[in-house]
C-alpha cells in the first residue's frame, strides 16, 4: 500500500505451486514429513494416495459455483470458466435479474440462482441446486462481498451486516460443499478477499476487518482440510474496475485500476498451478514482506499514505 516503497516484485519467489504441495514432506510419510511417522499410503499427510485421488485442478468438465456471480469479479469468473469448459457454472447472486443476465448469456451450462450468502439456508439451498443441475461441486467461489467506510464508530448493526457478507458467507460456503468433498478426497473451494485482508484498507475498518478473517478462514481450510485433497485459494486484489469502485479505486488505487477479465485470467492460472494465495497486483506481495519485516516502520508508511490520501481527497 506503500508507494513510496513500493516497487515491482513477481509473485513466484514465495509462492506454492502443484509440485511443492508437501513442502519439507517428501509425500510419503517419510521422516521428512511433518506429520512423523506415518507409513506409506497413509493419509494424513498428503501422501502418495492423496496425490492419486486429488490430480490438479482444472476447470475443464468441472462444476463451478460463483456468489456475486452477477457482476464484476464474480461474473468474470463465471464467463471464464465457462470459456475454460466448466461443466456446470452456477450464477448465484441476491441480484437475481443479474444472475439470470449472466447465466442466460453462458447459455444451457449455467443456471442462475437467487441467493443472500448472509443466510446460511439460503447457501445450502444453493448447493442443492447447483447438485441438481449439474451433479458434484467441484469448486465453490465464494466471491460476494461488500464494502463500507468507517471506523470503530459504525454502528453494531454495520458491523454485523459486512461480518455475514464478508465472513459468515465464506464459513456457510465451506460448511456446505466440506463433507462431500472431503468424502470424495478432492475438491475446490476459493474466496475473494482483498489486499485489505493481508495489508489494510485506509477509510475502513470493517472492510479491514473482515477481509482480514476471510483470509484467516481460507488458511484454516487449507491447514487443516489440504491433507483431505481439498484445495483452497484465496484471492485479493486492490482495485478491480466493478460496481464496487464505480465512484473511484480511492487507496486501493494506489498501483493501478485492473479490470476484472484480467483477474478471472490469473485465478484460473491459480486454480491451474494450486496457489492458495492469488495476488493479482504483485506488489501486495513487497508489502507483505516489509509489513513482516519491520511492522512499526510498514505502520508509519501506512500512515503517511493516509496522510497523502486525506490531503489528495
Ligand atoms: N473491486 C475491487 O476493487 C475489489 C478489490 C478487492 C476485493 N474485492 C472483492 O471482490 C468481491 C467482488 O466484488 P466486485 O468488485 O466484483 O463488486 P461488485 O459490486 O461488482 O459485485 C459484487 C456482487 O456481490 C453481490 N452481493 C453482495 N452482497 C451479496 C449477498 N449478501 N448475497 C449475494 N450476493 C451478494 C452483489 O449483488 C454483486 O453482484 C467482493 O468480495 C469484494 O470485496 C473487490
Amino acid at each position: 500500500m506503500e508507494r513510496s516503497e513500493a516497487s515491482s516484485v513477481t509473485q513466484g519467489a514465495s509462492e506454492v505451486g502443484a509440485g511443492a504441495k508437501h513442502g519439507a514432506c517428501d509425500g510419503f510419510g517419510g521422516a521428512s514429513c511433518g506429520a512423523g511417522q506415518k507409513p506409506i499410503l497413509a493419509t494424513s499427510c498428503g501422501s502418495f494416495e492423496q496425490l492419486l485421488r486429488s490430480p490438479p485442478m482444472e476447470i475443464q468438465g468441472r462444476n463451478c459455483v460463483v456468489t456475486g456471480g452477477a457482476s464484476g469479479i464474480g461474473r468474470a469468473l463465471c464467463r471464464r470458466f465457462a470459456a475454460d469448459g466448466a461443466r456446470g457454472v452456477v450464477v448465484a447472486d441476491r441480484d437475481g435479474d443479474g444472475a439470470a443476465a449472466v447465466a442466460e448469456e453462458i447459455g444451457a451450462a449455467a443456471v442462475a440462482v437467487t441467493v443472500d450468502v448472509a443466510v446460511e439456508s439460503e447457501v445450502q439451498d444453493m448447493v442443492a441446486r447447483a447438485e441438481a443441475a449439474f451433479g458434484d461441486v467441484d469448486l465453490i467461489f465464494s466471491n460476494a462481498g461488500i464494502g463500507t467506510g468507517g471506523g470503530v464508530e459504525v454502528s453494531d448493526e454495520g458491523w454485523q451486516n459486512i461480518w455475514e457478507i464478508n465472513v459468515m458467507s465464506h464459513i456457510f460456503a465451506a460448511r456446505a460443499v466440506l463433507p462431500k468433498m472431503i468424502e470424495r478426497g478432492e475438491g475446490y473451494i476459493a474466496s475473494t478477499a482483498s489486499a485489505a485482508g493481508l495489508l489494510s484498507q485506509i477509510g475502513s475498518a470493517p472492510y479491514a476487518v473482515t477481509k482480514h478473517a476471510a483470509v484467516a478462514l481460507a488458511e484454516w481450510i487449507a491447514i487443516t482440510h489440504g491433507n483431505d485433497g481439498i484445495r483452497v485459494s484465496v484471492l485479493c486484489p486492490q482495485a478491480v474496475r466493478t460496481a464496487m469502485t464505480a465512484r473511484g479505486p480511492g487507496v486501493a488505487g494506489v498501483d493501478g485500476m485492473m479490470e476484472a477479465e484480467e483477474v478471472a485470467d490469473i485465478v484460473v492460472r491459480a486454480i491451474d498451478q494450486e496457489r492458495f494465495l492469488i495476488l493479482p497486483h504483485p506488489q501486495v506481495q513487497e508489502y507483505m514482506r516489509r509489513k513482516t519485516a519491520d511492522y512499526d516502520r510498514w505502520l508509519n508508511g501506512m500512515r503517511r499514505l493516509r496522510e497523502r490520501f486525506l490531503a489528495g481527497a
